[in-house]
């Protein structure tokens, strides 16, 4: 596993299990404890998966100590706001049972609210007092960025958005560098669509004896991002966690780069404004 250190001196794995749209209950546990013992460090929830209770036991009953794991959650839309915010997190964190997270973010930007510097700023204060490691964002672009690092003391550890083959997001990857903003890769491998089957992916998996999935992880991690793949499929998950043991070459990274088409399969965050699912 390759490990990053963020803005703050804090490390954070480059590979972790998503699991948006895992069921509560014995798929998530099971699933999360799939992904522990093939070796995951990092597990990507939020409150809207409605599946912290079950990520929350699948960690305390592991036989991983807690401080090797790596624990995202995230704030919902309808909590923006100072006050709303503090107590999401708390909400967030009973439910998980745990003492802290690793990572907090702000799920959406949700602009036409305007109250995402607020919102950030009570996020500021949950690390000042600890009980978040980090704190970030996701889906900013970079409009929305630049009012954070203008407005606010902490720059975000991470920006985590959409990013695969069909959207490589290079300018807003580049901003991020700029600032040192990590960013990590949501639906990396395109919610297992198109992408998977494109000949040129299909091509250089037969050429390095990996398989699709494994060539579109690898790529993310050659540029530099970190990716939270999901899957329930106990082979995949552990074959997606075997990405570190080949390279692509400049010539390859350079194809997969070229299909980009700015083909989103989520939301576009500047449009984005739903509280419920
Ligand atoms: N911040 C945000 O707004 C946001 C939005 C969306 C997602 N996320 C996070 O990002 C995580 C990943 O995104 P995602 O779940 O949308 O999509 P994804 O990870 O790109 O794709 C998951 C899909 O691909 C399949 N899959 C997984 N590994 C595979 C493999 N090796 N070969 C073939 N198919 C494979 C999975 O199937 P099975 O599960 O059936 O194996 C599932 O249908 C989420 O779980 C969540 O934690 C964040």
């Amino acid at each position: 596993m390759e490990w990053t250190t963020l803005n703050n001196d804090v490390n954070m794995p480059m590979l972790g299990l998503g699991v948006y749209k895992v069921e509560d209950g014995s798929v998530t546990f099971d699933t999360v404890k799939a992904a522990l013992d093939a070796g995951y460090r990092l597990i990507d929830t939020a409150a809207i998966y409605q599946n912290e209770e079950s990520v929350g036991r699948a960690i305390r009953e592991s036989n991983v100590p807690r401080e090797e794991i790596f624990v995202t959650t995230k704030l919902w839309n309808e909590f923006h706001g100072f006050d709303e915010a503090l107590q999401a997190f708390e909400d967030s964190l009973d439910r998980l049972g745990l003492d802290y997270v690793d990572l907090f973010l702000i799920h959406w930007p949700m602009p036409r609210f305007g109250k995402f510097v607020e919102t950030y700023k009570a996020l500021e204060q949950l690390y000042e007092e600890g009980k978040v490691r980090a704190i970030g964002v996701s889906n900013f672009e970079v409009s929305h960025l630049e009012q954070i690092i203008q407005s606010c003391s902490i720059v975000p550890a991470v920006n985590q958005v959409e990013i695969h083959p069909y959207l490589s997001q290079k300018e807003l990857i580049a901003f991020c560098q700029r600032y040192d903003i990590q960013i990590q890769a949501w639906s990396p491998l395109m919610k297992g669509r198109e992408a998977l089957t494109d000949p040129v992916i299909t091509d250089i998996a037969a050429r390095h004896g990996k398989s699709p999935a494994q060539v579109i992880l690898r790529w993310h991690l050659q540029n530099g991002v970190a990716v939270i793949p999901k899957s329930v499929t106990p082979s995949r998950i552990q074959e997606n966690i075997q990405v570190f043991d080949f390279t692509l070459t400049k010539e390859e990274m350079a194809a997969i780069d070229g299909l980009n088409r700015n083909e989103r399969t989520g939301s576009d965050p500047n449009e984005m404004h739903k509280i419920h699912y």
